[in-house]
């Protein structure tokens, strides 16, 4: 089916630029021409250029270039004829087309022809809606239940599906459309291969009213159909599936009716289901789309980010999964959106509520009640989280990790001062825990970067592999880049348990460490070893059990008494191949006395009682608390980083009055900075945990 010369010049000489370029991004205007970010490449500065002196558009970005046509064949990812026919539409243009023919359709390009029997099932569900006794006495008296007037209706081109298994089939069939040509666009359900089934060809939607979803420029691409019974084995609602013409992850329900008030509002509301879209939409709030029971997606966010860069989410007062998708929230900052949550009040859904309370109150509840996302999931996260330290030191990681990927950097520092009052903790403490994220990031980018490596002499351990406690991994992450770490902490030697070793330096047996020689750390290593000892194998959460838990924290510390850091590396060796060390395990070891010694003590109860300073170090009885247990595994981790921390300060501190070179004092500042950070935020951590 051509289109006629004569036609297609008409629909280019219609096609003014500034109209068709304007349905799709938010045109502004400068000096004669138009400016805007460009909907082929991600940006945040405009760089997308439209003049309609000459009809044409520009992007300086990414070199898109073209006049009206070609600029929907990109957006729309359209073939020559079908932008033609789309501007043709729009303009009201007349094609002299004729009802296709079944040689027709197989000529033309595949999508095409999904589209076409799309608008083909569209008109034929919303007739039967409108027109059909069945339709009118289910479908439309149960839309009118629903409070939905009939320029609603229209305006999503509801329709109802008969209760019949080939009504639509038939239709089809007699219009000339193939099999398989309905089944590709998922419109009826071919099972002629499965001898067994009693009927072979049928209507994927049967007995449901029908919810047309549009792409951005109207056309129907796919169906939800909700069923009107109660039916246990049945969804409630059924959608098409994936087809050329429908990929979910990129279209959002309404986008098509919402777009206009989207641009003109400046925000767009995103709620979960297809009748908030369409109650709200008829409340007079028109710049919403619905995500359609999926989690958000970056082209959806794209998608919206054409229109706006202001995102409002509704959730359902009950939502159950408002956690897990605040994970994939952060996309949304990624891509430079503003994004503000609004929970609606416990079992309303934005269209049960806007039914209830009338549009203004709606508006003004949004208004009022509308949080930015950071201080919403820190907010939610903290709600989680309760009293338990590990799970507050994770929000706090998890809040700064949001954060840095909110590209403005002026927001950025607002919201690390907001987050910080939130948390309680130092303001300076979430910037330093963010620049070290975003310095993390960036080196990863660089990988060829070898200078900056070098300058530390190893590699940073950027050892958060999601399971340890990302905020304490960080800090490990510092003092291994600092050079705490010990590369060659492989474990005891080989030949270690064998029975003619003699350890290099074998210390002197002594009767206990001497109080005198005694160092805050080693006190903090001793009770270490003597949680392993006794509760080595007791798991904090499910699957992880404090020897896991403290080796995973501790993997880049050596400790620096003697004993101990035997002990540690025996602890580390055995774990490789699976196993926990108990006193047990030491008290035959001939060749250490002194561990064998501190096995017996520190798993003696009441131990070092007497001794005033440990006293609030060490709780005693109540530790099969699990929670008790917790706290001291975390808080003697988090002794242990800080005293390192501290040491290392005192060292640099040493060095800057050393150092004679300007560039060198400054390094170290910088770094002697950054253990100072580490050194509060670890003091601010620590005041979460109990002590006895
Ligand atoms: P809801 O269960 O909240 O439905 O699912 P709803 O939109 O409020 O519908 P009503 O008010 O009961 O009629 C939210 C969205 O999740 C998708 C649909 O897009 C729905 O709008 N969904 C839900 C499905 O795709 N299938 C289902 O079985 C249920
Ligand atoms: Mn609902």
């Amino acid at each position: 089916m051509r289109i006629p010369d004569d036609t297609i010049e008409r629909i280019k000489q219609a096609a003014d630029i500034v109209e068709v370029v304007g349905d799709f991004v938010s045109l502004k205007k400068r000096g004669s021409n138009y400016i805007a970010c460009c909907p082929f490449h991600n940006e945040k500065s405009p760089s997308f250029n439209v003049n309609p002196a000459r009809q044409i558009y520009k992007c300086f970005g990414c070199g898109k270039a073209g006049d009206s046509v070609r600029f929907v064949m990109d957006v729309e990812n359209i073939g020559y004829g079908e932008a033609l026919r789309f501007l043709a539409k729009k303009y009201g243009i007349e094609i002299e087309e004729q009802a296709p023919t079944p040689e027709d359709l197989l000529r033309q390009n595949e999508r095409e022809s999904l589209y076409i029997v799309l608008n083909f099932a569209k008109t034929y569900f919303r007739d039967l809606l409108n027109s059909h006794e069945e339709g009118q006495s289910i479908g439309l008296s149960y839309f009118r239940e629903r409070g939905f007037t009939t320029p609603t209706i229209d305006a999503f081109d509801l329709g109802y599906s008969l209760n019949s298994w080939d009504g639509l089939l038939q239709e089809a069939e007699k219009r000339g459309y193939s099999r398989d040509l309905l089944e590709k666009a998922g419109l009826i359900l071919n099972k002629e291969g499965d001898s067994e089934a009693k009927r072979k060809v049928f209507d994927r939607f049967r007995g449901r009213v029908m919810f047309p979803i549009h792409n951005v420029s109207g056309r129907v691409i796919a169906f939800g159909a909700r069923i009107l019974v109660n039916d246990k084995n049945q969804p409630k609602y059924l959608n098409s599936p994936e087809t050329d013409a429908y990929h979910k992850s990129q279209v959002l329900y309404g986008i098509y009716q919402a777009k206009q008030t989207i641009r003109q509002e400046d925000v767009c509301y995103l709620t979960e289901g297809y009748t908030d879209v369409i109650s709200l939409h008829q409340a007079g709030i028109k710049n919403v789309v619905a995500s359609s029971g999926t989690s958000l997606t970056v082209e959806q966010i794209r998608l919206i980010s054409r229109f706006t860069p202001n995102v409002t989410i509704l959730y359902d007062g009950d939502a159950a999964g408002i956690k897990a998708a605040l994970r994939g929230l952060d996309l949304v900052l990624d891509e430079g959106l503003n994004v503000s949550i609004v929970t609606l009040p416990d079992g309303e859904d934005p269209d049960s509520y806007v039914r209830r309370v009338g549009a203004e109150a709606f508006k003004t509840y949004i208004k009022t009640k509308a949080s930015d996302f950071i201080r919403f999931k820190t907010e939610t996260l903290l709600r989680d989280a309760g009293d338990n330290p590990f799970k507050r030191a994770e929000v706090l990681g998890e809040v700064v990790s949001s954060i840095v990927r909110i590209p403005d950097a002026l927001q950025r520092q607002i919201f690390f001062k907001t987050t910080a009052q939130q948390l309680r903790v130092d303001e300076q403490t979430l910037i330093s825990e963010g620049n070290r994220l975003i310095r993390e990031k960036r080196d990863k980018q660089q990988k060829d970067d070898q200078r900056q490596r070098d300058r530390d002499g190893r590699r940073p351990a950027a050892t958060d592999g999601g399971q340890s406690n990302s905020s304490l991994a960080d800090i490990n992450a510092l003092l291994a880049e600092a050079g705490i770490s010990s590369p060659d902490q492989a474990g005891p030697p080989d030949d270690f348990f064998s029975d003619d070793y003699i350890p290099a330096s074998a210390p002197a047996p002594t009767t206990r460490l001497q109080r005198a020689q005694r160092t805050a750390l080693s006190y903090q290593e001793e009770e270490c070893i003597r949680l392993l000892l006794n509760y080595g194998s007791r798991e904090l959460e499910p699957g992880i059990t404090l020897c896991q838990y403290i080796l995973a924290e501790i993997a880049d510390i050596d400790f620096q008494t003697a004993p101990y850091d035997l002990m540690i590396r025996l602890y580390r060796e055995a774990f490789l191949h699976g196993d926990i060390l108990t006193a047990d395990n030491f008290l035959d070891r001939a060749d250490s006395p002194d561990a064998q010694r501190e096995a017996i003590t520190l798993t003696t109860p009441r131990h070092e009682i007497s001794d005033g300073w440990l006293k609030h170090e060490i709780i005693v009885p109540s530790e099969e608390d699990l929670k008790i247990l917790s706290d001291a595994a975390y808080g003697n981790i988090l002794r242990i980083k800080k005293m390192i921390a501290e040491e290392r300060m005192l060292a640099i501190r040493r060095n800057i009055v050393e150092a004679t070179d300007p560039d060198e004092s400054d390094r170290l500042m910088a770094e002697y900075m950054r253990y100072k950070a580490i050194d509060v935020e670890i003091a601010k951590l620590l005041g979460t945990v109990i002590s006895g």
